[in-house]
């Protein structure tokens, strides 16, 4: 089991009829499931509601080619956030911004770029940094001068506690849409998002139908992703350049000054960043970029892990796409090598915790290193079920293997509290037909404050 303090699940479904006799199971199950020994491995029973169709959201006609449109915002340094948006006609990539509504007391201007794939011809997508920013402040802003839409976002704490949002493999679909709603009902500082953003696949009219979907959240708090296999999009001849619309539109604290905090990687596919003033840093992974031994990302990840101070590093959090632990019957052994490469070197910063993607499904593990429970390893999760319209893995491998501690092929989101130096939340909502069920929550401590794996001789680095 997990070095954690605890394990509570618990069902908060209010329904009538069969609602309340499946609520009553699940109490009924997750009881027995408490208090049977921790390191059991649980299976849900929950039984999924059918695959909704993908969502199809039109540009604005009234908009002119000033509007902005598809505005999300990113933290870029400990002080400052980075908003990003497009224009259909050309226009300055200038932030106002002030922290009363409509009253934009400062300015700052970003630069603008294009892409083309194919015949698609994409506006003119701008980022601007602003700030010095207060923390935990509210800023109203606007983009490119344009009256038309008035916009707000609330900067993260720099201190904790810090609250993140967790969704992998979101789409756009019906069922996007319904965990994006439970996203929205509670409050969050940030949110993580370990690839397959947009399920474009290609045709490059969906990342712009993706912006105007999550713009109402990813325009008020940043929204941090990494890439996952959806965002490659290469075309053998006619696109040979891979990640052209991702890193166009998600542009993300890579370099300096931007990664102020964290080591500069110097490539979008990778990064790190400090959250709750260095109390929490993340790791940003790429599992579509070279990761081997001898790879410019793996070297970057030895030094930015060198470079933390574990004393002040209080939790270090990562995500991949492709889980590298995983008793899903989809997307077997994709971690793998990946792991090879570089799980010794989480395993020896003491890593708290490793967020995965690209698995449709909820699955948890304990704390793992080397394919064995290990009490200073991170614990593994994979949250690859925000909603895509591929559907869900619902096949698992039989027996559960002892290291997964609870799995379920269900469509949700995860969130992460950051309560203090030593211990973390983590919670797990289940999108139960449209209404949120938290369906797994386990307390994760620091590793950094577990003076048994702080032995400098375990330290594999
Ligand atoms: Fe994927």
């Amino acid at each position: 089991m997990a070095a954690a303090v605890g394990t509570r699940r618990r069902s908060s479904r209010s329904r009538s009829g069969g609602g309340m006799r499946m609520a009553l199971l699940v109490v009924v199950v997750l009881a027995a499931a408490a208090a049977l020994p921790a390191s059991l491995a649980v299976t849900s029973p929950y039984v999924r509601p059918p695959p909704r169709a993908t969502l199809s959201l039109l540009r604005d006609d009234d908009a002119d080619d000033q509007t902005p449109q598809q505005v999300h915002v990113s933290m870029a340094g400990p002080d400052k956030m980075r908003v990003s948006w497009i224009t259909d006609g050309d226009a300055p990539a200038t932030v106002e911004y002030g922290t009363a509504p409509g009253q934009y007391t400062r300015s700052a201007t970003g630069a603008t770029t294009t892409y083309s794939y194919v015949r698609y011809h994409s506006g003119r997508i701008h980022h601007a940094v602003v700030g010095p920013l207060q923390p935990g402040t509210t800023y109203y802003y606007r983009c490119s001068g344009s009256t038309a839409r008035d916009f707000s976002f609330r900067t993260p704490p720099a201190t904790l506690p810090f609250k993140f949002v967790i969704v992998g493999d979101l789409g756009q679909t019906g069922w996007t849409d319904s965990t994006l709603k439970h996203v929205a009902a509670a409050d969050y500082d940030a949110l993580l998002l370990p690839g397959d953003l947009s399920y474009a696949d290609f045709v490059q009219s969906r990342w712009d139908s993706f912006g105007r979907l999550v713009e109402p959240l990813a325009s008020a708090r940043p929204w941090m992703v990494t890439e996952g296999n959806h965002e490659v999009e290469k075309l053998p001849l006619l696109e040979p350049t891979p990640f052209k619309a991702y890193n166009a539109r998600w542009r993300m604290p890579y370099d300096a000054p931007s990664a102020a905090g964290a080591t500069p990687s110097g490539d979008n596919l990778y990064y790190s960043f400090d959250a709750a003033g260095g109390a929490v840093h993340v790791l940003m992974l790429g599992s579509y970029t070279d990761y081997a031994v001898g790879s410019t990302q793996r070297a970057w990840l030895q030094r930015d892990l060198a470079a933390l101070d574990r004393a002040r590093a209080a939790f270090v959090v990562a995500l991949v796409h492709a889980p590298w632990y995983n008793s899903n019957e989809a997307h077997r052994g994709q971690g793998d090598a990946m792991r090879a490469a570089m799980e010794d070197l989480l395993y020896g910063t003491r890593v708290d915790a490793v967020f995965a993607g690209h698995v449709h499904a909820y699955e948890r593990f304990a704390r793992v290193y080397a394919g064995k429970e290990d009490p200073c390893g991170p614990v593994h999760v994979t949250v690859g079920d925000g909603g895509n319209r591929e559907g869900l893995a619902d096949k698992f491998v039989d027996p559960q293997p002892a290291i997964s501690a609870f799995r379920e092929a269900s469509f949700g989101h995860g969130r992460l509290e950051v309560v203090n130096a030593t211990h973390a939340l983590w919670t797990w909502h289940r999108n139960d037909d449209d209404d949120p069920v938290v369906a797994d929550q386990v307390w994760i401590t620091s590793l950094a404050a577990n003076p048994a794996c702080n032995n400098r001789t375990n330290n594999k680095m």
